[in-house]
């Protein structure tokens, strides 16, 4: 097995998985030195081109955002999400999670779902490809966003698809919004890491969107906890900017050729 990704799955019950999702180069530098999985997540549809689901996302735009993340990682482990209609069966999952595994060389891909698409993740693990779970909300197919683990049958039922995800073979799953007794008694059952976003510190890792914790996305939910303002910082530094070019301060001499 990869390296990076056993050294994931021997994390669990020794200590915290840190994870993030995020898009680019730049930011990745910064965070690849504190995370230990970098995602390119399919968020990116909603927070940097305001589509109304991830479903709108394309195949081509993960690749590109993929390609620039990869420059930026050294050591964490990187996972690209499989966009939606891209893993309808085991064919179509296969030819394109081998081209976006060629094309970013990242070390793994996401799904979300369970029962439905175990037999597609059993094909990929089978082709040596790695496989990140996601249950819980699964934004790719949610009609609503409420957080999930309130009645019997659905705990049931998430209890149920994690166990089989582990057994089709992913080697870590993201919990999304499921609540958090449920979120503990799914990560005592499964020997592989789950990763939790709105899902408690039950899990043995944690998960969000970078432009949230930073305050870069203007989004307000319960599970996202701001570290920084960066809205105000860029606001700042470019009314400085502006400023300075009205009042000619910049560029000065040195600034210039
Ligand atoms: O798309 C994404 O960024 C995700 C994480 C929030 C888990 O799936």
């Amino acid at each position: 097995m990869h390296k990076k990704i056993l050294s994931i799955i021997k994390k669990k019950n020794k200590s915290k998985i840190v994870s993030l999702s995020a898009y680019s180069k730049n930011v990745v530098e910064i965070l690849d030195n504190h995370c230990d999985i970098v995602l390119v997540g399919d968020s990116l549809g909603s927070v940097l081109y305001n589509y109304k689901s991830t479903r709108e996302v394309s195949l081509d735009t993960m690749i590109e955002h993929s390609k620039s993340v990869r420059l930026g990682i050294k050591k964490s482990l990187m996972v690209v999400d499989m966009p939606y209609n891209t893993y309808r069966n085991s064919k179509e999952a296969l030819k394109n999670a081998k081209k976006v595994i060629l094309k970013t060389k990242c070390d793994a891909v996401k799904l979300e779902g369970g029962k439905k698409i175990s037999a597609i993740i059993k094909t990929l693990v089978k082709n040596n490809i790695p496989v990140m779970g996601h249950l819980g909300l699964l934004p790719q197919s949610a009609k609503n966003f409420k957080f999930k683990g309130k009645k019997n049958y659905e705990r049931e039922k998430i209890l149920k698809e994690a166990k089989l995800l582990e057994t089709a073979g992913v080697f870590s799953m993201v919990l999304e919004c499921v609540e958090s007794s449920l979120a503990k008694t799914i990560t005592k059952n499964i020997k592989i890491p789950t990763i939790g976003i709105g899902a408690s510190n039950n899990c043995d890792g944690q998960i969000l969107v970078l432009d949230d914790l930073i305050g870069l996305n203007p989004i307000n939910v319960r599970f996202v906890k701001k570290y920084a303002n960066i809205r105000k910082d860029i606001s700042k530094a470019v009314l400085n900017y502006a400023r300075e070019v009205k009042s000619k301060k910049f560029p000065l001499k040195k600034h210039s050729y």
